[in-house]
């Protein structure tokens, strides 16, 4: 799991907007993930080093701290990819309401087995190799086993829970949302599968040795190994490219149109338009407009169509713009609802309808445009 941080790191830098926007509907579960650990990692050690103290009296307690560390540290792990997947379905965002209910998008469970599948698989793989260490003497094997046992023990698991992963891995894969495959992906994905067999007929072949040496193959295995775990994480970097690839034009294309209507805001700032109260006597329509400046401009489309667009749908038609402006519909998708302004009163609305008629129609009629 201490390891999980230098790829949590990376998927912040790569997905940054995406990522942090789970972790903040994910709220007080992802938030939690330091103290988890920190607890997780204080029992632990408070489990080990009360191993002899409390083995006689004491024993209850002892396995209950044992229980309560390792339930901790396997709930991180499942906030975490909580929070990975929720990042991959931009769509779902608006029903999800903290971490619970994060976990019915996407595929959370599959995930979480797959990956604890495959942190036991290297343990043990890890372990079979440390218990046969040549420095290692006798008497620190735990009580019962010979070294040979546990060097098979451990081989074993390794052997099985990978081959589990033949159903997990598919698992994963056909429940997940089916947006982001793609054919990089299957080929990538498939052909870490097939180093996967490999490692398992050569993981197969040390198994059956009665004494569980690995003679000379356990080097393979760990290259084999770090194959197939490089096939997985690129096929998942290749979903979240893909997965993403549409949401991401959106935030772009939204964050050019903010810009855009900062800019429009700054020029009529430098123009002088801003100051119309100041000039006294009735509102005109040119002053009333500002109520609809943040988003419409003349010829340009800022957050809404412009004023030329307008013209030319209600032309000699002043009452649509103000009945529109009152109860405002919904027709053009690419853009937000617009809010009413029946609250100006149809003298005020028919007064900047007759403006954005009359400057609409200048701009279009003007050559120089
Ligand atoms: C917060 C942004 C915003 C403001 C402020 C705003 N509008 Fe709009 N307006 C929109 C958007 C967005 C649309 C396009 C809506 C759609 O097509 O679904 C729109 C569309 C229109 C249309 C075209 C309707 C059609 O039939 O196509 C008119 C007319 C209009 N606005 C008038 C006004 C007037 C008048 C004001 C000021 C009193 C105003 N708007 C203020 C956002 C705004």
């Amino acid at each position: 799991m201490v390891l999980g941080v230098g790829p949590l790191l990376c998927i912040s830098l790569v997905y940054t907007t995406h990522f942090y926007a789970a972790n903040a509907m994910t709220g007080y579960a992802w938030i939690s993930v330091v103290p988890l650990v920190t607890l997780a990692f204080l029992l632990s050690y408070l489990h080990k080093y009360k191993w002899d103290a409390w083995r006689t009296d004491g024993k209850r307690f002892h396995a209950f701290i044992g229980v309560a560390s390792a339930v901790l540290f396997l709930s991180v792990p499942l906030i975490f990819l909580a929070n990975i997947n929720l990042m991959l379905f931009p769509a779902g965002w608006t029903d999800v309401r903290g971490f619970f209910s994060s976990l019915t998008l996407g595929n959370v469970f599959p995930r979480y087995f797959h990956f604890l599948a495959a942190s036991i698989a290297v343990t043990a793989l890890f372990l079979a190799g440390w218990f046969t260490r040549k420095g290692l003497s006798d008497e620190k094997m735990p009580d019962g086993f010979s070294r040979g046992e546990l060097r098979r023990l451990f081989f074993r698991i390794a052997f099985y829970v990978t081959l589990a992963q033949l159903i997990f891995g598919p698992l994963l894969l056909f429940t997940l949302p089916h947006g982001g495959l793609s054919t990089a992906l299957w080929i990538v994905i498939l052909s870490g599968a097939a180093v996967a067999i490999a490692f398992l007929w050569l993981l197969g072949s040390v198994v059956r040795k009665s004494d569980g040496r690995s003679r000379g193959h356990y080097i393979w295995l760990w290259g084999l190994l770090s194959v197939v775990v490089a096939a997985m994480a690129t096929g998942r970097h290749l979903y979240r490219e893909t997965s993403l690839a549409g949401h991401r034009t959106m935030i772009k294309e939204q964050s050019a149109r903010f810009r855009s209507i900062a800019v429009a805001a700054q020029m009529r700032v430098d123009a002088g338009l801003d100051a119309g109260d100041a000039l006294g006597g009735p509102p005109t329509g040119k002053h009333i407009f500002k109520n609809c400046a943040a988003c419409h401009a003349l010829d340009r489309v800022l957050a809404a169509p412009s004023l030329v667009d307008i013209s030319s749908i209600y032309l000699g038609d002043p009452a649509g713009i103000v009945a529109w402006a009152k109860a405002p519909g919904k027709k053009r998708p690419e853009f937000a609802p617009m809010p009413s302004f029946a609250h100006l009163g149809d003298e005020q609305l028919m007064a900047v309808a007759e403006y954005i008629l009359q400057e609409g129609a200048a701009s279009t009629s003007d050559p120089s445009n």
